[in-house]
């Protein structure tokens, strides 16, 4: 199937990288999330995302104003007509749940359901609907319009035709596209979380200081920045549910969240977005 139309669901930090990045490459995207006030804050993004890229030499006119033209809306039901659904609502299953069986239901039988979930079962989230064969995990990272990958994930009953639908639309937007199975944390999340939540406990037994664990991963092994660091850009809280999904998914304890992680975000110690995280972050409470 030919895909032409696309809509996302979710205008939050994923759902506007991805309809930017879709909208750019042209395609005619939708942006749909229940909160008007969260479609105004992604469109703003993408505007701004735009206008910086444009005067960077990066996109052309006409992409901007392909960008520029992304429709929005608060219902559902504008995905109707689309090829392609792309879903970025937040992480948590019972909404998710609820997206689907609407989708399932409005959407043509023939459009293809991709997750951008980065934790939860593709092949669950396929049992919501009448088409497990059409549900696909597109794990896109942050910041989309920047990044190189996506982690195409197979749930149990994923045909190949989904699959290889939404790995050569993953290339036509300029992305590498890597299939994984669909087991906890994909292979992303399987590999950076607990490396992050080893770097806490390495912490919380006072290995080394903050600075220190940070220093030698990034000169160490050249990373681009020290776990602690970017689990304050992660979010804690998002580490620790992911570290939560592969301990119970998986039932090894080599996986049980650092308790110094459950501390910091039962004391709202999430990182950037709250001001403090392993670092302060003045100003930006
Ligand atoms: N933030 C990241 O770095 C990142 C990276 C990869 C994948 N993800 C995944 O992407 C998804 C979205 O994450 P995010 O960080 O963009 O979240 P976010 O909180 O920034 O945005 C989620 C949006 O979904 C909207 N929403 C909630 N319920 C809805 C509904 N029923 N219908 C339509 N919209 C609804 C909210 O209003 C919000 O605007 C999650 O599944 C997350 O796991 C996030």
């Amino acid at each position: 199937m030919e895909i032409s139309r696309i809509a996302v669901i979710g205008a939050g930090t994923m759902g506007n990288g991805i309809a930017q990045v879709t909208a750019t490459c042209g395609y005619t995207v939708t942006m749909i999330d229940v909160v008007p006030e969260a479609l105004e804050r992604g469109r703003a993004n993408i505007w701004g995302s735009v206008a910086r890229l444009f005067s960077k030499g990066r996109l052309t006119a006409e992409q901007k104003a392909a960008a520029e033209a992304i429709s929005t809306d608060t219902n559902l039901q504008a995905a109707a007509s689309a090829d392609l659904v792309i879903e970025a609502v937040v992480e948590k299953m019972s909404v998710k749940q609820q997206v689907y069986t609407e989708l399932d239901r409005l959407t043509r039988p023939d459009a293809i359901l991709a997750t951008n979930t980065s934790s939860i079962s593709i092949t669950e989230i396929g049992a919501c609907t009448r088409r497990p064969d059409k549900v696909v995990g597109m794990h896109f990272m942050n910041p989309v319009p920047l990044m190189q990958l996506v982690e195409i994930i197979r749930g149990l009953d994923t045909s190949d035709e989904t699959t290889m639908a939404v790995t050569e639309l993953s290339v036509k937007l300029g992305k590498t596209p890597v299939e994984a199975q669909d087991y906890p944390g994909f292979i992303s999340n399987r590999i950076l979380c607990p490396m992050i939540n080893e770097a806490v406990y390495a912490l919380m037994e006072g290995v080394g200081t903050r600075e220190a664990i940070d220093t030698v991963m990034k000169l160490g092994m050249n990373h681009p920045m020290g776990p602690l660091t970017l689990a304050d850009l992660i979010g804690l809280d998002i580490v620790l549910n992911v570290m939560q999904v592969l301990h119970h998914g998986l039932g090894d304890d080599k996986y049980r969240p650092c308790p110094l992680l459950r501390k910091m975000v039962a004391a709202g110690h999430l990182g950037r977005k709250s001001g403090r995280g392993f670092y302060e972050y003045g100003g930006q409470l």
